[in-house]
């Protein structure tokens, strides 16, 4: 199933209660978390999560671009968040990070930058529930999709289907109706989009035909 996380990166930030509500038909709201040092933007942290939280009843999927997420991780699953994601390049130790965020009750999730391989991190894959590959150099909305990441993204889902896990595979970056398909095909199942939903005139009906887009792209590359 295809799943769409709008990024509130693009929406309105004085207005994201309303901006939340626009896209109520979505699978999770994808909350982007940068300190102004992991990547050169500073966006918003753990009061304006919980705020958020409180606001929708869209689950919270937070990516965290942020260093040190060892130490500061596990606020946002107690926050409220539903899913957390902390960058492979920034974690210490990923194993026991990955546990924390699940014995808080939150989905586990571990992204890579464009340049960091999936396959060091074969044998963590069952400590996690989602994998990150982004398809942008994180650290800001509107950036064209790197086209020479699809064959990370097949390569993943190789990976998870070779150990029969039930991993969700995210891509994150310049995912728009021109750019779904291939990451559909390639095997990915949770598509982030930032500008391609709250750039629409009506972000609700850019959700559902991204869904639909996703859905039967992904038939085709199972047909494969
Ligand atoms: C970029 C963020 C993305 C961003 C995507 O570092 O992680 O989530 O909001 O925005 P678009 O879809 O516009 O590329
Ligand atoms: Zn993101």
């Amino acid at each position: 199933m295809a799943q769409i996380n709008p990024s509130i990166l693009s929406a309105d930030f004085a207005r994201l209660a309303e901006e939340a509500k626009a896209v109520e038909g979505a699978d999770w709201l994808h909350v982007d978390v940068m300190d102004g040092h992991f990547v050169p933007n500073l966006t918003l942290g753990v009061p304006v999560v919980e705020a958020l939280g409180k606001a929708t009843g869209t689950p919270l999927d937070c990516h965290l671009m942020i260093e040190a997420p060892d130490r500061w991780a596990p606020q946002y699953a107690e926050a409220g968040a539903g899913s957390v994601t902390f960058h492979a390049e920034a974690a210490a130790a990923p194993v026991r990070l990955a546990r924390e965020i699940r014995a808080q009750g939150a989905r586990a999730s571990l992204a890579l930058k464009p340049a960091t391989p999936i396959e060091p991190y074969e044998d963590l894959l069952p400590e996690l529930d989602m994998l990150l590959v982004m398809t942008v150099e994180p650290g800001f909305g509107g950036q064209a999709f790197l086209d020479v990441m699809l064959p990370k993204i097949r390569r993943t889902r190789q990976l998870i289907d070779r150990h029969g896990l039930d991993l969700w595979l995210q891509v994150d970056g310049g995912v728009s109706a021109d750019t779904i398909e291939r990451c559909a095909e390639a095997g990915a199942d949770v598509f982030v989009a930032g500008s391609a939903v709250y750039g629409a005139d009506d972000p609700a009906a850019a959700v559902a035909a991204l869904r639909r887009q996703a859905a039967e792209a992904a038939a085709r590359g199972r047909e494969r």
